[in-house]
């Protein structure tokens, strides 16, 4: 896609106000080019994003469940084109799709519409979620002024299954947390966490952590002009994606893990490497020194594993 420079200023405008991250009483959307603009590059490394969490789900055999999909701040539609890109649409009766801009709603339908062909899409500028609906949720719980939050939570615990794909910062992940917490009673907890306990991130202790990871984007992040020229015009790390996320589901059954999950990104130094853990007992800061461990340092300085043995 070509970019003119309004186009560019645009997506400068938009950039600022999703770093602000102010929260949202009225549609922002002001026209079918600047959704098109945000599909094509702010949306693009979100899709990245949840392509990684997908695979992350059919790695651990999750699929998505029968019935509605409800996409609550569906913006441009991207959160629901990867969920039927990867597991198909035959099997569900029909996608809502939800967001306070009649815009959004009109581009996300067309868009979806294009590529998915017959699927039936209901919009909505108010939160619907069918018997067994399966809710996708994609950088939208940061806008949420806080009552609504609280509202939007209370809600989707109807549903059968629920997908949060966020921003990795800590006000999205105090977010994630929170619906972690509403939810854990009613859902299984399919991932990230390898526990259905209370979240360990909740320990006053931890209160300088936040559950996050970085997920790779794929070779054309590095490969193409227009990303350089994206990541120059908007000062954004194309090579690094930081995600929260949550995926949880009423039918999962939930195996006793025993395992650590690496957060966020190891910080290391010539000599030993800091990362933060989370398990069963807890969120854990811990040193690992090349001395004591070599194989691990390298290891977590070159290719941070998601689970450490
Ligand atoms: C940053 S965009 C994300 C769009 C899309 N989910 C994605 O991941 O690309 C946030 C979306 O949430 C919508 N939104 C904000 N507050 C909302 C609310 N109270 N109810 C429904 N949608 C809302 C906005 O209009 C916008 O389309």
């Amino acid at each position: 896609m070509e970019l003119s420079s309004q186009d560019w200023k645009i997506l400068q405008q938009l950039r600022e106000r999703f770093l602000c991250g102010t929260s949202v009483q009225a549609p922002y959307w002001r026209s079918r080019r600047e959704l098109e603009l945000y599909h094509a590059t702010l949306g693009q490394r979100i899709a990245w994003k949840w392509r990684a969490v997908l695979a992350e789900l059919v790695e651990i055999g999750w699929s998505l469940p029968a019935g509605a999909l409800v996409d609550v701040g569906c913006g441009s539609g991207i959160a629901t084109e990867m969920v039927l890109e990867q597991f198909g649409w035959h099997h569900l009766t029909e996608i809502v799709l939800v967001d306070i801009s009649p815009l959004a709603l009109a581009f996300a339908a067309e868009r979806l519409q294009e590529r998915f062909g017959t699927l039936p899409i209901r919009r909505t500028t108010a939160v619907e979620i069918p018997p067994h609906a399966t809710v996708v949720i994609s950088h939208t719980l940061t806008e949420l002024p806080l009552d609504a939050f609280e509202r939007l939570a209370e809600q989707v615990m109807v549903a059968e299954a629920i997908i949060v794909v966020e921003p990795g910062t800590s006000h999205a992940s105090r977010r994630v947390v929170a619906l972690r917490e509403r939810g854990r009673q009613q859902f299984s907890i399919v991932a990230p966490c390898p526990h259905q306990e209370r979240c360990g991130m909740l320990q006053p202790s931890n209160a300088r952590h936040w559950c996050h990871f970085h997920v790779s984007p794929p070779a054309e992040a590095f490969t193409e002009r227009q990303w350089a020229r994206f990541a120059d015009a908007l000062g954004i790390d194309v090579g690094d994606l930081p995600v929260s996320f949550l995926v949880l589901d009423k039918q999962w059954e939930a195996a006793s893990r025993g395992q650590t999950r690496l957060i966020g990104a190891p910080d290391s130094s010539p000599v030993d490497v800091v990362i933060v853990t989370c398990s069963q007992e807890g969120v854990r800061q811990q040193l690992v020194r090349k001395a004591d461990n070599p194989a691990l340092y390298r290891l977590l300085r070159k290719h941070p594993p998601r689970w450490i043995a």
